[in-house]
């Protein structure tokens, strides 16, 4: 099967799982794990911040930034589309009691005025914005990525007006290949990052959420009440060190991958729209004959796997599991299916 429904679904390689399993291991709710504390350093390290933590999943380390982040009747702002508010069971409001307002950005990313026209006035009447929260690469807007001088420009609002800014970086090392955007430089525009070790990077599971000594201090007693205190861990954190160490370079023959599938869908029969490709997400819509899920059981039957994103929409996601080979059959595959139609 070729398995194109997220870069969430590879397996851990075999140097990976020699790394994990001569991990060194210790108790890490007491920070005995010295292997998790290598990874935490080594993560707050690159992004030039002070401290990090190693936490179960993407959705931990987001939730557990939006409550260290905000008081109860604060409002987050964010991307409509974004993983925060689409994806995450709505749990600003279930940890957090905060409000959300979902702003309709430009193709999943803000900029400045989006947010200086949606700041709230202060009245007792309505809730305080206080966090903003960026998410590079927007996964549902096709892997699109920032630009340096966006970031740059809500960041320094950010800072004047005191609100805090948190980015989701689930696949930042993607946005990173993409744009040549330098980690430390990302590092000094955010409050907190989360990364993801378990999407592009090959990692069976984790995260890690990165920012100042006393944000991390207090992450961690967020992570121990929402039950993500993790004893001898060191053998995950372990397949996050190789991961930095083999697999972020890696990630542009993904990127290049994408774009492959993206030429054989651009003028197909079958295809009315595809999200110009930045990273290593194809999303792309079907003409009105076609519905999706009618067209994933095409595609399954075929040896395809993907996911479909609504009614009429499909999503594919490159990763390292994913050979050329992969990619030449897939448009194999498109092509015939396109040629039934003659
Ligand atoms: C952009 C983004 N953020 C956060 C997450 C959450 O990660 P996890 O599945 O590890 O909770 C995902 C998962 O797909 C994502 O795409």
């Amino acid at each position: 099967m070729i398995n194109l429904i997220s870069d969430t679904v590879t397996k851990p390689s075999k140097g990976m799982l020699d790394a994990m399993y001569s991990a060194k291991v210790g108790d890490d709710v007491f920070k005995e794990d010295p292997t998790v504390i290598q990874l935490e350093e080594r993560l707050a390290d690159m992004f030039k911040q002070e401290a990090a933590l190693f936490c179960p999943s993407g959705t931990m380390a987001n939730q557990i930034a939006i409550k260290a982040h905000t008081k109860p009747l604060d409002e987050m702002l964010c991307d409509i589309s974004s993983h925060v508010y689409q994806f995450e069971v709505g749990g600003y409001a279930f940890h957090s009691q905060i409000a959300v307002n979902p702003i309709h950005g430009q193709d999943g990313l803000l900029n400045a005025a989006h947010i200086k026209s949606n700041i709230k006035a202060e009245f007792d009447w309505l809730p305080r914005t206080s966090l903003v929260v960026l998410e590079n690469s927007a996964n549902r807007a096709g892997g699109n990525v920032y630009e340096a001088q966006d970031i740059l420009e809500i960041s320094e609002i950010c800072k004047s007006l005191q609100l805090k800014l948190h980015l989701d970086g689930a696949r930042i090392f993607n946005a990173m290949i993409a744009t040549g955007m330098k980690a430390d430089w990302i590092g000094s525009q955010f409050d907190s990052i989360s990364v993801c070790l378990s999407k592009g990077l090959g990692c069976p599971i984790g995260s890690v959420l990165i920012g100042s000594k006393e944000f991390i201090k207090e992450s961690r007693r967020i992570r121990k009440v929402m039950g993500g205190g993790m004893r001898q861990v060191g053998i995950l954190a372990a397949a996050g060190l190789y991961a930095l160490d083999h697999n972020i370079e890696r990630l542009k023959v993904d990127h290049d991958h994408a774009k492959q599938l993206e030429s054989c869908l651009v003028n197909h029969k079958m295809v009315s729209k595809v999200l110009p490709v930045k990273t290593n997400i194809v999303i792309f819509q079907l003409k009105e004959n076609w519905k999706a899920d009618d067209f994933v059981l095409n595609l399954k039957k075929a040896g395809i796997n993907s996911s479909a994103f609504g009614n009429n929409s499909l999503r594919w996601v490159t990763h390292l599991d994913i050979t050329k080979e992969m990619i030449n059959q897939t448009c194999d595959v498109m092509d015939q299916m396109g040629n039934k139609l003659s």
